[in-house]
């Protein structure tokens, strides 16, 4: 079911995102241009209650954080140079609100404490002080800090792990319906991405929101991903896309299936018949 204003996609069923024969060059006409992404066509439904996550993964350059740009729809990525990005059924204009980015480097206001940056956009939003730093407080909590101690303190006081959550708690205090993370566990040792993929898989039930995630994590896509999206690069493009179970048990017993392990090593062998086949002949 759509809410007013949304345009039932054709066929019936909304999209949550939609790329429609997609290209995004640089510099166009100058010396520099290059061809970042081309005729990229993907459709993420809108499951409305559920959501997906949709992982994105390939080979440095290949277009992934120009992808995740253009449905955040921040320059220089957006506009593209031709063709569509929809969410919800509306064209890209610009940054929104139904849309939250979360960066691999940590993107704290490094003069603000943490509930004040986790409160930053409710604060944009105009909610008043006491409700802003009660909802603060909530969600310090439900990321894994500790809402009085942890609270008060600097980005430069914490842990990556921990600026990963603050990042996290920021985006979802907003309530966004399509979240955007880049790498954003690629700095992490192994077993606090492990905890990560955890805490991110519980939130985003609470949330039922649409996630789009990069990572070059073949175990991290297979793991979070309901969808994944294997691209080849020179141009950027959408090589293959994967249907998969989605998260039903912890990431450390899920990723020590056999299940989960045949998973990857078929996605390891697409991506090598996919960067074979890219190769140039002799
Ligand atoms: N603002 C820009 N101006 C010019 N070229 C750019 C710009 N941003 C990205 N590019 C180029 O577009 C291509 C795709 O970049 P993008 O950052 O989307 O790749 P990526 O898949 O996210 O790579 P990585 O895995 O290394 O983060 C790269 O060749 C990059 O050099
Ligand atoms: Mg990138």
């Amino acid at each position: 079911m759509s809410t007013p204003g949304e345009r039932q996609e054709e066929g019936g069923e909304p999209s949550a995102v939609e790329f429609r024969g997609v290209t995004k060059i640089y510099a166009p006409g100058t010396p520099r241009e290059y061809v970042a992404i081309r005729d990229v066509n993907f459709r993420i439904p809108d499951r409305p209650h559920h959501g997906e996550i949709c992982s994105f993964l390939g080979p440095s350059g290949c277009g992934k954080s120009t992808v995740l740009r253009l449905v955040a729809g921040l320059e220089p990525q957006h506009p593209p140079t031709t063709g569509s990005v929809r969410v919800l059924g509306r064209e890209i204009l610009g940054p929104g609100a139904d849309r939250g980015m979360v960066f691999q480097d940590y993107t704290s206001f490094d003069n603000r404490t943490v509930l004040d940056n986790v409160v930053f956009g409710l604060e944009c939003r105009g909610v008043p002080r006491r409700r802003r730093e009660a909802e603060g407080r909530d969600w310090i909590e439900r990321v894994g800090l500790d809402p009085v101690r942890d609270a008060r303190k600097y980005p430069h006081e914490l842990s990556g792990g921990m600026r990963q959550r603050v990042a996290i708690a920021r985006t979802l205090i907003l309530r966004p319906r399509v979240i955007l993370m880049d790498e954003p566990f690629g700095a992490l040792d192994p077993a606090t991405r492990l905890d990560m993929q955890d805490l991110l898989v519980r939130l985003w039930r609470e949330a039922e929101a649409t996630v789009l995630f990069v990572t070059h994590s073949v175990e991290e896509a297979v793991y979070l991903g309901d969808r994944v999206f294997l691209m080849a690069t020179t141009p950027g493009r959408i090589a293959e896309e994967i249907r998969l179970p989605a998260p039903s048990a912890p990431a450390r017993e899920a990723q020590s299936e056999p299940w989960f392990n045949e998973h990857v090593r078929q996605i390891h062998e697409r991506i090598e018949r996919i960067e074979a086949a890219a190769k140039p002949r002799e």
